[in-house]
């Protein structure tokens, strides 16, 4: 079932209550679709109405070298619904082409591109094939709703006309999904890095190891996966991915151009090694199962040498699957662990990160220690002043900006939302786009900042419906605050942009919260 939950009553009589401006309602002169409404919004972008290009059966991809996977990777997008061959060619000889070209710009850095839109074809430049994959997201946009059907849709395929200039604030835009609370399978987590590629996320960090589940084989400690996976919150099933499983998902989320970041959250957040190991805790007794939704009561034996074997297993098998420069060493809640055996735990564990080749990203309790300079401290807190995390930024150290209290997909978005969790705050579609996260943090601004991540916490989370009901609309915002230039931060533009995403979910089949704060065409 993919049907949007119904808006509650309160909501629809709060709608009619505001009404709309008839005239707003229905301006015959606002265009379907714009290069000017693209979300996230484009560093600048020129519409040109006279400017529209035809998909035809005749259209060619042309794609320079380089090119060639975003290449087919756009056919794949676009052949659905046309039913058109749209080969990808190397010169598009005079014929009428989307062309995907890489070069020299220097205005565009490693993710932007230049995307222009004439009656004559399609032009799409960028410094790489990360660039230009972005650049097809903003592509997409420009194409009827329609585009994302499954089937062939027999209809005009209008690309709206006109010239995008692109490239985002900041280097990191992230999703986390949590399968530790809930476990889900290799084709759900794909589903969802579709969902949030074509909104520019570059990152999945995947929450791997939680109280009540271990999801992720490690093949010299082999009972983690096969014991410690059987369980998830409240007695629901658990599972796990093999190691082959984990690089297939790694290996789709790059041709999205998705940095797989996984995570073993420790020393706290371990119920589920030390309940599978008995060797795990410091009186050599296996704890029992946990699968309430408590937190900060499990501690690895922060004095037992095997805890270090134990880590240095776990950091090695998983840097070896593991493409992407960053391991996340979790870190948060560790409210068993003595504040001294804390900073003892960190001493030992991230050197290990690094012997493997890995650098470290963790929760931002991490910074309490004495971090190297490349490791990322990820900022979960409401805002407002944090010592050890200021001092990271000051010695150099990026934050990743993760407020709970506007970040937090698993907030629920109304006392009635049926999901979710509301110990950070409700969040409204307008309160997740209500921050900067150059100026959350006091002695962390624009230049300490990584990026930002929304994470999706799973304790009432068990369906890819829940996954899509709680991640959009909030999601496309933080992936827009985190890619947009700060001046394009605007409610009332975003939320008519917003709306007119609605129509692509409903294609793609995403189950989306109908907030009454946009006006969903
Ligand atoms: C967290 O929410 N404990 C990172």
């Amino acid at each position: 079932m993919r049907l949007s939950r119904a808006v509650s009553t309160a909501a629809i009589v709060s709608l009619t209550a505001v009404g709309l401006p008839a005239a707003a309602a229905a301006s015959p002169a606002a265009p379907e679709r714009s290069v000017t409404d693209v979300v996230p919004a484009p560093v600048s972008a020129k519409a040109d109405p006279r400017g529209d290009f035809k998909l035809t059966p005749f259209t060619v991809i042309s794609a320079d070298r380089g090119a060639g996977q975003v290449a087919d990777y756009l056919r794949g997008l676009l052949r659905p619904a046309t039913g058109y061959p749209l080969p990808v060619v190397p010169r598009s000889w005079g014929v009428p082409a989307i062309s995907l070209q890489l070069g020299h710009d220097a205005r565009i850095g490693t993710e932007g591109y230049e995307l222009k839109v004439g009656r004559d074809g399609v032009s799409l430049k960028a410094n790489t094939a990360d660039g230009l994959f972005e650049g097809v997201q903003s592509l997409r946009q420009l194409l009827p709703s329609a585009i994302d059907a499954k089937r062939v849709q027999h209809r005009t395929w209008t690309v709206a006309g006109g010239s995008i200039l692109d490239y985002p604030r900041f280097g990191e835009r992230g999703a986390m999904l949590d399968v530790a609370r809930h476990f889900f399978k290799p084709d759900q987590v794909k589903l969802y890095i579709d969902q949030i590629a074509q909104y520019k996320i570059n990152t999945l960090h995947l929450h791997l190891a939680d109280d009540q589940g271990w999801r992720i084989e490690i093949k010299s400690w082999p009972k983690l996966a096969t014991v410690g996976g059987k369980t998830a919150v409240d007695g629901d099933p658990g599972g796990y991915y093999t190691q082959k499983q984990y690089q297939d998902i790694v290996a789709y989320a790059a041709s999205r151009h998705i940095t797989v970041i996984p995570e073993i959250d420790m020393p706290g957040h371990t119920n589920a090694a030390q309940s599978t190991y008995a060797e795990l805790n410091c009186d050599g007794k296996a704890v029992p199962v946990r699968t309430d939704t408590e937190v900060g009561y499990s501690s690895l034996c922060i004095s037992s040498p095997i805890t270090y074997k134990f880590v240095d297993d776990v950091v090695r098998e998983l840097a070896a699957i593991t493409p992407g420069q960053y391991l996340h060493i979790g870190g948060d809640e560790a409210h068993a662990t003595p504040p001294a055996d804390y900073l003892t735990f960190q001493q030992k564990v991230q050197p290990i990160v690094a012997k493997y080749g890995k650098k470290v990203t963790g929760w931002h309790e991490i910074a309490k220690s004495t971090l190297p300079v490349s490791a990322v401290p990820q900022y979960w807190d409401f805002g407002g002043d944090n010592e050890s995390v200021a001092a990271a930024a000051a010695r150099g150290n990026k934050i990743l900006m993760s407020p709970a209290n506007y970040a937090y997909l698993d907030m629920k978005y109304n006392p009635e939302t049926p999901l979710g969790q509301d110990w950070a705050a409700l969040v409204e579609v307008k309160d997740g786009y209500g921050w900067d996260p150059a100026s959350l943090v006091t002695g962390v601004g624009e230049k300490q900042v990584a990026g930002v991540e929304a994470p999706l916490w799973t304790e009432t989370i068990r369906t890819s419906d829940d996954i899509e009901y709680m991640a959009f609309p909030r999601l496309p915002g933080i992936a827009e605050i985190g890619w947009s230039p700060k001046s394009t931060h605007n409610w009332d533009a975003y939320r008519q942009r917003l709306a007119k995403q609605a129509p692509r979910w409903v294609t793609q089949g995403i189950d989306f919260y109908r907030s009454p704060q946009v006006d969903w065409k």
